[in-house]
């Protein structure tokens, strides 16, 4: 495994308390950074929290209960994770939900609105509270976590892959904002890895993603953490408003 330089680094998980976001948190406290997990699930965060500051006690690991479409909720997050950390260099946009499968036909208008605000609307406003302490700094990296839906559109999924769409659009214009500014913005999008968003999709729609990858396989979470930390880290240096394939393949443009 290449070694990852985020020594002293402060770095934001959302969605930190499991799959993913779990990964990341995991490869960033093992590259010498300090994590602020945050999470709408209280209980699995705690779990999670506890578990990797028991693995990892020379560094600092925080975590916040928050609703990330919740503004109020976004500010308490970004001031309790100052307090804890002092500053935020790295803000990972990870946490997000699918809504179910369904033809777009059929999804029912507050599933359609749910899955655009947790996917988008939460980036949006994380970005929004954020950033400014960044610009402060004069430091920061962020990585969003779009979906290969996202550029190609998966059927049943229109919900999910216009928030994912939106995401990298959102991540093209905040990139050029603060192109001068040594604040670097950048998507990945994932192929299916097998998490506990499986839960929630039907098992067609995962065997079709499946049979989209020409690899053959799911991406390894641990695999996704490798390129989210490469794009969290001072080496990357001359990409923004990128978006970075994880397809196995799948990706043609
Ligand atoms: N796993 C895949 O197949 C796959 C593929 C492409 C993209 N992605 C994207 O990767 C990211 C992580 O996916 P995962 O598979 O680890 O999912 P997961 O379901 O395992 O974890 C998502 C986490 O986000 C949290 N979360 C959900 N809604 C929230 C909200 N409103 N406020 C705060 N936290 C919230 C959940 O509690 C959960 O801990 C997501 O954005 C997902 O869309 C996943």
């Amino acid at each position: 495994m290449n070694r990852i330089d985020l020594a002293g680094r402060s770095v934001v998980i959302t969605g930190g308390a499991r799959g993913i976001g779990l990964a990341v948190a995991e490869r960033a406290l093992a590259s010498g950074a300090n994590v602020a997990l945050w999470d709408v699930d209280a209980e699995r965060l705690q779990r999670t929290s506890d578990e990797l500051a028991s693995k990892h006690r020379e560094r600092i690991v925080s975590d916040a209960v928050v609703e990330l479409t919740d503004e109020a909720s976004v500010e308490a997050a970004v001031q309790k994770t100052l307090a804890a950390h002092g500053k935020i260099d790295v803000l990972v946009n990870n946490a997000g939900i699918t809504g179910g499968n369904g033809t777009t036909w059929e999804l029912a208008p507050d599933v359609w609105r749910r899955v655009i605000d947790v996917n988008l609307i939460g980036p949006y406003l994380t970005c929004r509270a954020v950033v400014p302490h960044m610009l402060k700094s004069g430091y920061g990296r962020i990585v969003n976590i779009a979906s290969i839906a996202g550029k190609e559109g998966n059927p049943n999924a229109s919900h999910y892959s216009a928030s994912k769409a939106g995401l990298i659009g959102l991540t093209k214009s905040l990139g050029k904002e603060l192109a001068g500014k040594n604040i670097l913005v950048n998507a990945v999008t994932p192929a299916a890895a097998k998490t506990e968003i499986f839960d929630s999709m039907s098992q067609q729609h995962i065997d079709y993603m499946l049979s989209k990858i020409p690899m053959n396989r799911f991406l390894m979470p641990e695999e996704a953490a490798s390129l989210i930390l490469w794009l969290s880290s001072e080496d990357c240096a001359f990409s923004t408003g990128a978006v970075f394939d994880l397809s196995g393949g799948r990706a043609t443009y």
